[in-house]
């Protein structure tokens, strides 16, 4: 398996007793130097990290029988999986849905929608398995309360611009925030 955008490994370490082999790859060096480490506690020895940009090396050289991206997703990364995977190899991913936040007014620019989806897999010669989206929308009885909920994306969401909006949706007489992530198997065709 090649896990896209491991991070610290998190779900290379998860699934790494389930497989034969699995690299995860991530640009983040500090977060591959944590996933080795972490590798090396759990005496996993059929897992490696490598330090690599997922959206510019090609994947073919690891020679994956599964490509795997949980929360790091883009064209580029589907292309990639689409040149390395042969029929009826799985890719399997786990993206920000466009209803993401969506009080703020913003999607992401990582969102993908059910169809913009459909249609990537399609040109990058994948069928849909399965493609679903899990939603959880909190509902709020007050602006203080909807405020309270986000009070952690509150910096970020002052530099992004989506803070603003928020209140201002809040103030109008919003009282949801939702959190919304596409699931996705898809196979090689
Ligand atoms: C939201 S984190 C998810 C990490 C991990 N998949 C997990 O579930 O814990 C996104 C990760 O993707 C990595 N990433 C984003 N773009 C990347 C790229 N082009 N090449 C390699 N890694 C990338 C980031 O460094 C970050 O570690």
């Amino acid at each position: 398996m090649l896990d896209a955008g491991t991070g610290s490994g998190r779900l290379a370490l998860m699934l790494a007793p389930l497989c034969r082999a699995v690299v995860g790859v991530d640009r983040d060096a500090k977060l591959i130097d944590e996933a080795r480490r972490q590798a090396a506690a759990a005496g996993l020895s059929n897992v490696r990290f490598v330090v690599g940009d997922v959206e510019v090396e090609e994947y073919a050289p690891f020679k994956p029988d599964l490509v795997a991206a949980y929360l790091c997703m883009s064209d580029a990364i589907a292309e990639r999986a689409g040149r390395a995977l042969r029929a009826g190899q799985v890719f399997a991913f786990v993206a920000l849905h466009t209803d993401q936040w969506k009080e703020t007014g913003r999607p992401s620019r990582f969102a993908y929608g059910e169809t913009g989806a459909r249609r990537l897999l399609k040109r990058t010669g994948f069928t849909v398995d399965h493609l679903e989206v899990e939603r959880d929308v909190k509902a709020f009885a007050s602006v203080e309360e909807g405020l309270a909920a986000a009070v952690g994306l509150q910096e970020k969401w002052k530099v992004d611009g989506r803070w603003f909006r928020y209140v201002k949706f809040l103030e109008d007489g919003g009282r949801t925030l939702t959190r919304a992530h596409l699931v996705v198997k898809a196979r090689k065709a």
